[in-house]
């Protein structure tokens, strides 16, 4: 017992023996105390989401909160949970932010991000006709590849994600993006450019934009992976 509450019901008693200064047989002052000194709440757990609900991009939003499910949180200044139109028929997965992204709360807004842009126009779309987001939420120290768990952590929020906007064709950017999504250890390689199922969805995996940047030679190929994409929309 700690020497603070020790002294207090030693008071207790003492007035107790002495007749005086304990209403109610002193048993409110003890609760008083009892609150005082008790364990502080643990931190409520975070009610998962409900995954069969065709909740809005917002609704999934603020459900976030500041989330702390997992350790990238300590070290983030902003969620980036995603960037788009709510109607996008285009969804880009990439594997989570930097530092320009973690400190504007946007996805790919640094250099990677000015690459996706012009691939974008390459062929024909533009970056606010589409859903761009990550496989985690938060920026990983280092920019180091997000781990299976935090991954895991943050799974709920992106199927949620894509439920709520249900897009007719989904790009995942780079090999993090694609292992986690489609559960595979293949590497980005042998993924990109052949079609496959998430989500009910037809996804293609392509190279992401920062890899690009450090080997340009494979731009050739990502641009033919983008022009399957467009080529797979009903427009
Ligand atoms: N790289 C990613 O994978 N995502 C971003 O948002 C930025 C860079």
């Amino acid at each position: 017992m700690s020497s603070p509450l020790r002294e207090l019901l030693a008071n207790l008693e003492c007035r107790g023996r002495l007749g005086f200064g304990l209403v109610d047989g002193g048993h409110a002052e003890l609760e008083a105390i009892a609150a005082k000194f008790a364990p502080a709440p643990a931190v409520k757990a975070q009610m998962p989401i409900d995954t069969t609900q065709y909740a809005s991009l917002e609704d999934i939003r603020s459900h976030m909160g500041q989330c702390n499910k997992c350790p990238l949180h300590r070290g983030r200044t902003n969620i980036v949970f995603g960037q788009g139109p709510d109607n996008a028929k285009v969804m880009f997965i990439g594997e989570a932010p930097g530092a320009q992204e973690d400190k504007q709360g946007l996805p790919f807004v640094g250099p990677a991000g000015h690459l996706l842009d012009r691939m974008l126009q390459a062929v024909g779309l533009h970056r606010s006709q589409v859903y761009i987001t990550n496989i985690v939420k938060c920026r990983p120290p280092g920019n180091r590849d997000p781990e299976a768990a935090e991954a895991a952590a943050c799974r709920p929020y992106l199927d949620a994600q894509v439920k709520a906007l249900e897009p007719e064709v989904i790009c995942t950017l780079g090999r993090p993006a694609a292992q986690a999504v489609l559960n595979s250890t293949a590497p980005i390689s042998a993924m990109r450019g052949n079609w496959q199922q998430a989500w009910g969805l037809p996804l293609l995996p392509t190279f992401h934009p920062a890899y690009l940047l450090r080997s340009p030679q494979h731009k050739a190929a990502a641009y033919q992976d983008l022009k399957a994409l467009v080529r797979k929309l009903n427009i």
